[in-house]
């Protein structure tokens, strides 16, 4: 019988990919959401990719009753789950500096609770959905595991090394407890059917989806925050790994948790291509990959960017067996494919 992974934040748009790819590797998933930045037609879309009825609970990572409702309702019904997946968390870092305690609550709260309950029911793999903003303003670049916290640009980037904290404790505690903390770069892209992707709610704060709605005439132009930065051209550089292949880290950590990690406390690993991108030079591989001009603008710097952060991510390659397959033109492509699928001008 296939092992049931629980996937929290299973309706966004991470938590969708990395269902695809747990089911395409056999998993049998379980999703939970509480919709705070999502809606169920990105679930529906998810299960019309793959063959395998995938429960949905509407749940808050916060409120206990609704954890122990899950974990209970898969186990009387003879699933009992095996490992997490834990991506529910609030990801706007200018929300997270006009409300820091919700972000408090939602992110670190959610963890907590999360991670009591699965100690209850003696769930002892969790892959925790990370970013590279717990480095901060790295002084070594590309930036690797054993760089430090340093102090974070933002109440979000706080909570996630907060979470990592949180997580390194409870593994301290509990001997039988494994996780991988997975750093994130840049993700973008979409799944290559067009049918899953990324669906911020407003004004995306992320350049990718700001760019395609400019593009696809849905905003104004796109504004390039800062042009004076000491880099090649004067704009911020970034790491951007396609969508996919970070669903592939997750199924790769789960399965190291199941094969190696048991018991081995935590392992922290960066995902990312290891290239640094400028945002300018973002918007000329759009333009050549999709043949679309990019309407922008040269703008003033936006607060609390960090100047140039791309990743070392050899750890995950020999440890995890994980490597970018995809290309920035493929990212692009995607995302460029899976907005005109939402703006209904497509003839995919
Ligand atoms: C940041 C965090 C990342 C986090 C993400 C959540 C860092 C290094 N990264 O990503 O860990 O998961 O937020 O949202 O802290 N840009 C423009 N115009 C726009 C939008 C963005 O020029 O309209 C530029 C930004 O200045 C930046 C790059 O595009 O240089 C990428 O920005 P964005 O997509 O927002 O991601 P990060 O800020 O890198």
């Amino acid at each position: 019988m296939s092992l049931t992974i629980l996937v929290t934040g299973g309706a966004g748009y991470i938590g969708t990919h990395t269902a695809v790819a747990l089911v395409e590797a056999g998993f049998r998933v379980v999703l939970l959401d509480n919709f705070s930045n999502s809606d169920f037609s990105a679930v529906q879309a998810m299960r019309s990719l793959v063959d395998q009825e995938v429960p949905f609970y509407e749940a808050d990572c916060r409120n206990k009753s609704d954890l122990l409702r899950v974990f209970k309702t898969e186990k009387d019904q003879g699933f009992p789950i095996s490992g997490v997946i834990h991506f529910a968390a609030l990801k706007a870092v200018g929300e997270s500096v006009a409300k820091p305690d919700l972000y408090k609550s939602n992110n670190i709260g959610g963890t907590e609770c999360l991670l009591e309950t699965m100690k209850e029911f003696g769930v002892h793999s969790l892959v925790f959905s990370s970013s590279c903003t717990v480095y901060g303003e790295p002084e070594n670049i590309p930036v690797d595991e054993l760089s430090p916290f340093l102090p974070s640009e933002s109440p979000y980037g706080y909570t996630k090394q907060a979470c990592e904290k949180l997580i390194v404790n409870h593994a301290e505690e509990n001997a039988e407890f494994s996780s991988a903390l997975l750093r994130y770069f840049n993700p973008i892209g979409a799944h290559p059917s067009a049918v899953i992707g990324e669906s911020p709610r407003g004004i995306p704060n992320n350049l990718i989806p700001f760019l395609c709605q400019a593009v696809a005439k849905l905003r104004g132009p796109l504004t390039v925050f800062g042009t004076d930065y000491p880099t090649k051209d004067g704009s911020c550089i970034r790491d951007y790994l396609h969508v996919m292949d970070l669903a592939e880290a997750h199924v790769k950590a789960i399965c190291y948790l199941f094969e190696t990690g048991k018991g081995k406390g935590c392992r922290s690993f960066n995902l990312g291509t290891g290239t640094g991108v400028s945002v300018l030079e973002v918007i000329e591989a759009f333009e050549k990959v999709t043949g679309q001009k990019v309407p922008h603008t040269l703008g003033d710097r936006r607060e609390g960017d960090v100047v140039a952060i791309w990743a070392n991510a050899e750890r995950a390659k020999e440890e995890l067996k994980w490597e970018t397959k995809r290309s920035l033109e493929q990212g692009l492509n995607d995302s460029w494919n899976w907005q005109q699928k939402l703006s209904g001008k497509s003839g995919l």
